[in-house]
């Protein structure tokens, strides 16, 4: 069955400084990017997270991030430029089902997972491309609203990022989500 997905107008809303009061990624993404990192973003939106992941990869690096709808990738350059980041922002369209990140395999640091994995087709085949674009020792920090995710759904997600070869790291608390770090060994 066809999963619900974030209609595009909620982008703005998504991605507005207001959600800042509730979490902030300035806040949440220090501890798990350095400069001239590779990041993997899928379902960015409008660049809620992007914006602050490309200001920590800095000049060096880059944050590839692939959303399905062409006005979410529009919105998230429109505002990467605004903020002077786009050179650092890799913003692809993609179909639904498949990244599309067959390039980066094996070469990406990090990849972030935030209130995405509810509404794609198949967790399953996510966390596998997650793991084959990561790089040995990368970590994927993964997070779902509680509001749609509850606690058992959020553990089988778990274990399809087991079944992937992700193991779990850490336990982070981020309000209003549940949320893990997986590694890849
Ligand atoms: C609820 S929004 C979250 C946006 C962002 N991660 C954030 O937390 O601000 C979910 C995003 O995932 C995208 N999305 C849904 N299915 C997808 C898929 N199969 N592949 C890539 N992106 C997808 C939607 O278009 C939307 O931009």
């Amino acid at each position: 069955m066809a999963k619900h997905v974030c209609p595009w107008w909620l982008g703005y809303l998504v991605a507005s400084p207001v959600r800042r009061l509730m979490y902030d990624p300035a806040k949440i993404l220090p501890p798990y990017v350095r400069e001239g990192m590779t990041v993997l973003e899928p379902g960015p939106g409008m660049g809620f997270f992007t914006l602050e992941l490309a200001r920590l990869v800095g000049p060096s690096g880059r944050v590839v991030a692939v959303d399905i709808q062409p006005r979410m990738i529009e919105g998230l350059k429109r505002r990467a430029a605004r903020a002077g980041l786009l050179e650092r922002v890799d913003a692809r369209l993609v179909a639904s089902g498949s990244m599309g990140v067959k390039d980066l395999a094996g070469t990406a640091d990090l990849a972030l997972a935030f209130a995405v994995v509810h509404e794609l087709p198949a967790a399953a085949s996510f966390f596998i491309e997650i793991t084959e674009a990561l790089k040995p020792g990368g970590h994927l920090l993964f997070a779902e609203p509680t509001g749609h995710v509850n606690a058992a759904q959020f553990e089988s997600q778990l274990q399809a990022a087991a079944w992937a070869g992700l193991q779990l790291a850490d336990r982070p608390s981020i309000r209003f989500n549940r949320t893990a770090v997986l590694k890849k060994p």
